[in-house]
């Protein structure tokens, strides 16, 4: 997408082939600051702080990661030191698995001299691959909108974080739809969650939104419900960090509680996702690893004073105790419908696999044949 008029993708290689950028998005929407990805230490260090986040953009940037990794030393035992690394920094989107999988199935039976070239050249691919999925995913969420635009009034939208093209490669997942419909002329009007206690949504989708011109309002996280009751929200698209086979959806917290709202008010709840998302392995989101991060996120709020200083400032008395769940699950039976590249589908273990019928388990064999 583009911002003042250039386009950029949320991490990119510079035409030598080798030198690694990416947003730092702990800054926006105060200051558009591009930093240079070192070495694997730094990849890890970008995730674990979250200079970068959402589930796909994790996901390339480890892939760069072990790239950076084999341009120092393409050894084996390398190469599994990366892929612990940046596995740890975050437990629950499984994009990050997903890639580092992926990473390591490319490289692992390359010969060493033939590593760095595979492995930048396996990363790019899955920048580029995730580029294309989701605007795939945007063109399919599109056809929802259309279909949800009869009246004259713009249709309104409930997201929730950030799920725009900050968090993947480029175009988003949930907002890719948002920005499709908006291209094409169809009035849209987007509540965005605040998102405590990061604030993914105040902070970076209204900053997408605003750059691309895409009508939109800033709301605390409790006022979903309400607007819903009062009709003024016509559907909800949502990203997710890890939807299981059996179509649960987890993401960012806070998700559970506007899917809950918007049943009770037959408001349709979309889930919009790439196939790097699902975790075939598990059919319930009971199992999913949720990531628990400082209380300090929770005891303070950072933003931007008078001055023009990013500042952070306490928002609990002393001594009182805080939890930070990140992420929730949303049970299957809330959801409308899942928006991925290949269609839209029912959030079912059937409706994923009509999609992906390669993932269906193997028959068991008869015995002795
Ligand atoms: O903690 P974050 O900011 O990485 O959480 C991100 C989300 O919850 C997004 O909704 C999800 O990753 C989907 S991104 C296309």
């Amino acid at each position: 997408m583009k911002i003042g008029g250039k386009h950029y993708r949320s991490v990119w290689v510079e035409s030598d082939g080798r030198t690694v950028f990416y947003i730092d998005q702990t800054l926006l929407p105060f200051e558009f600051k591009v930093r240079q990805l070192a070495n694997v230490g730094a990849a890890a260090q970008a995730i674990r702080t979250m200079q970068v986040r959402g589930a796909p953009l994790i996901g390339a940037v480890a892939a760069f990661g072990v790239a950076l990794a084999m341009a120092n030393d393409a050894s084996d035992a390398t190469l599994e030191h990366a892929r612990d690394l940046l596995l740890a920094t975050r437990p629950t989107a499984i994009n990050l698995a997903w890639a580092l999988d992926r990473m390591g199935n490319a490289l692992l039976n390359q010969p060493r001299t033939e590593r760095v070239a595979a492995a930048y050249r396996e990363a790019q691919a899955i920048c580029d691959e995730d580029v294309t999925t989701c605007q795939a995913i945007g063109r399919h969420g599109l056809q929802l909108i259309r279909a949800a635009a009869g009246s004259k009034r713009p249709v309104n939208i409930l997201t929730h974080c950030n799920a725009g093209w900050i968090a993947c490669v480029d175009w988003g997942t949930a907002l890719a739809p948002i920005y499709m419909a908006h291209d094409a002329g169809i009035p849209v009007h987007v509540w965005v969650d605040e998102t405590r206690p990061r604030n993914q949504g105040a902070r970076l989708t209204a900053w997408e939104l605003g750059a691309h011109g895409v009508p939109h309002t800033v709301i605390v996280d409790s006022a979903g419900g309400h607007l819903m009751q009062r009709g003024l929200v016509d559907l909800c698209i949502v990203g997710t960090d890890r939807t299981t086979a059996g179509g649960d959806v987890c993401n960012k917290i806070g998700t559970y509680l506007k899917a809950l709202a918007a049943h009770d008010n037959n408001v349709p709840f979309y889930v919009a996702l790439p196939h790097t998302s699902i975790d075939w392995t598990l059919e319930s989101g009971a199992s999913i690893p949720i990531e628990e991060r400082a209380a300090n996120e929770v005891t303070s709020i950072t933003g931007r004073d008078a001055a023009g200083k990013i500042v952070s400032v306490a928002v609990t008395p002393d001594g009182s105790a805080a939890a930070n769940f990140a992420f929730d699950v949303t049970p299957a039976r809330l959801i409308g419908a899942l928006i991925t590249e290949r269609g839209v589908t029912p959030a079912s273990a059937e409706g994923l696999l009509s999609l992906y019928p390669e993932q269906a388990p193997e028959p068991t064999k008869e015995r002795g044949k």
